[in-house]
């Protein structure tokens, strides 16, 4: 069940060759995905070999194979982890029962809008990242960029197999309009915000990939507890892809500060002006991105208080993060949870039932998960001796969905005035000018081995290979 099968026309490890009107349902949303990567994948790179890794089985050991492949023959697929034929359901009210090997009527609508929800995440941010190949810092640099890209594409077969396989004439309609909704379009954009945004620069792309890529991650999480067992074991599998997107961000960033620092006592200045000249990102411009790209992140968790969040639990659709380890009923019922309210010019928590607080739960358990890898950053600043530390901003500050959306709140807490937001918001948010400071930095480097000014070289190549590498080849 774990290996895959690489003969047919759509790899696989869910046996499609034994569903034959669900294999012919595929074979016909291929071509339109080819044309979709076509028209909205990395734009010019259709004659490039690039080293990538293909899952080969879902085995937690040894599942990829690296070698140079045209991104067009990628082999997208199906994969699923195995299942376990005893699973129970273990939250909610449904707790104890057997998991569902399809859709129990009463819960298909939800079922399907989570799925098609999930699924519109992954081209969208392959459509946003399109642009970035011409200005790749480095080769390496650029691999990694289309290895995220081709993963992404492959999370869209992955929900558009469960919208094919159990969702009918829905599903599949619902798999067309995946590939025809557009990343920011007027009129028929992407359906969460977060994923309508440019992502016009690689500290952007970097930002994107360890902040959003990081609420894949635990949209993923709670999802792999679901006691719908496809997409429990779909996202499992996608999980372990998902890794190696926010080690791009977590690491390329890592790399922006250390080039950062290095000039920093070169030249022993911290005067941003100094340092823009010198050719690097100085650091209250990356604190900036930092403040954007959380804010509108911790945006894609949902309202602070939503009786969907509660449903969607309760009815073993969506589970919290680690919902196994956690140690109380998982059910909820009469439990409570904090949440914050801006009452009389303060932030105020307030305690309400915690099954409608579901978003917030998991939205500060990504916010521990985050500010880790901040705390990592920091450390490459200290290693260097400089007395700066970076951080995220209070989760009220710059937030457009929920309670919170209607304050404006600064980075540390404060609820203030439109006057002093007005004030103070091109020190808290990137300015037209910083965006277009960073743009200025961007230029292709692709030689193998060189790296452009604002960014140190990795620690190591990838899988073993050396920095300087041909992670691509230009034909
Ligand atoms: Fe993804
Ligand atoms: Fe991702």
């Amino acid at each position: 069940m774990s290996s895959i099968n690489y003969s047919e026309k759509i790899p696989n490890n869910v046996n499609l060759s034994e569903d034959r009107t669900l294999q012919r349902a595929l074979e016909q949303w291929q071509p339109n995905f080819i044309s979709w990567w076509d028209d909205m994948g990395p734009e010019g790179s259709t004659d490039m070999d690039v080293y990538l890794r293909t899952a080969v089985s879902v085995d937690p050991q040894g599942w990829a194979s690296f070698g140079h492949v045209k991104m067009r023959d990628y082999r997208w697929g199906i994969f699923m982890n195995p299942g376990d034929a005893n699973r129970t359901i273990h939250f909610g009210d449904h707790k104890g029962e057997k998991a569902w090997d399809s859709v129990p009527g009463e819960h298909r609508a939800n079922l399907r809008r989570i799925i098609v929800t999930q699924g519109d995440t992954e081209p969208a941010s392959v459509e946003q990242q399109r642009h970035l190949g011409l200005t790749a810092p480095s080769m390496y640099d650029l691999r990694n960029l289309f290895q995220i890209n081709v993963e992404e594409g492959r999370h869209l077969w992955a929900m558009v197999y469960l919208l094919h396989k159990h969702f009918g004439r829905d599903g599949r309609e619902e798999a067309e309009a995946l590939l025809e909704r557009r990343s920011g379009d007027e009129n028929n954009p992407r359906i969460l915000g977060a994923f309508n945004e440019a992502t016009p620069d690689w500290l952007s792309f970097f930002m994107f990939t360890y902040f959003t890529d990081r609420d894949g991650k635990y949209q993923l999480c709670a999802l792999a507890e679901s006691a719908f067992d496809p997409l429990a074991r779909t996202t499992k599998f996608m999980l372990t892809e998902e890794a190696h997107h926010m080690f791009v961000g977590e690491s390329g960033i890592s790399r922006v500060i250390q080039r950062t620092a290095q000039k920093m006592n070169e030249l022993k200045t911290d005067d941003v002006g100094v340092l823009r000249n010198a050719g690097v990102i100085d650091l209250p411009t990356i604190q900036r991105y930092i403040n954007f790209h959380f804010s509108v992140t911790i945006d894609l968790f949902g309202a602070d208080e939503s009786s969907n969040a509660a449903t969607f639990y309760s009815s073993g659709l969506k589970g919290r993060y680690e919902e196994g380890k956690r140690v109380d009923d998982h059910v909820l019922k009469g439990q409570t949870y904090k949440v914050l309210e801006a009452r009389n010019g303060q932030l105020l928590e307030k305690e309400v039932p915690m099954l409608n607080a579901l978003n917030e739960v998991l939205r500060d358990d990504y916010i521990k998960d985050s500010i880790a890898g901040v705390n990592r950053w920091n450390k490459v600043l200290e290693k260097a001796g400089i007395p700066v530390t970076l951080s995220v901003p209070h989760k009220a500050f710059h937030r457009n969905i929920g309670a919170l959306s209607g304050v404006k709140v600064s980075p540390d807490g404060r609820v203030v005035s439109e006057a002093e937001w007005k004030a103070n918001v091109d020190r808290w948010l990137p300015s037209g000018g910083d965006r277009a400071f960073v743009a200025s930095l961007m230029g292709r480097v692709v030689e193998p081995g060189k790296f452009a000014n604002w960014i140190a070289p990795p620690v190591m190549g990838i899988n073993r290979q050396p920095v300087d590498y041909e992670y691509v080849r230009f034909n």
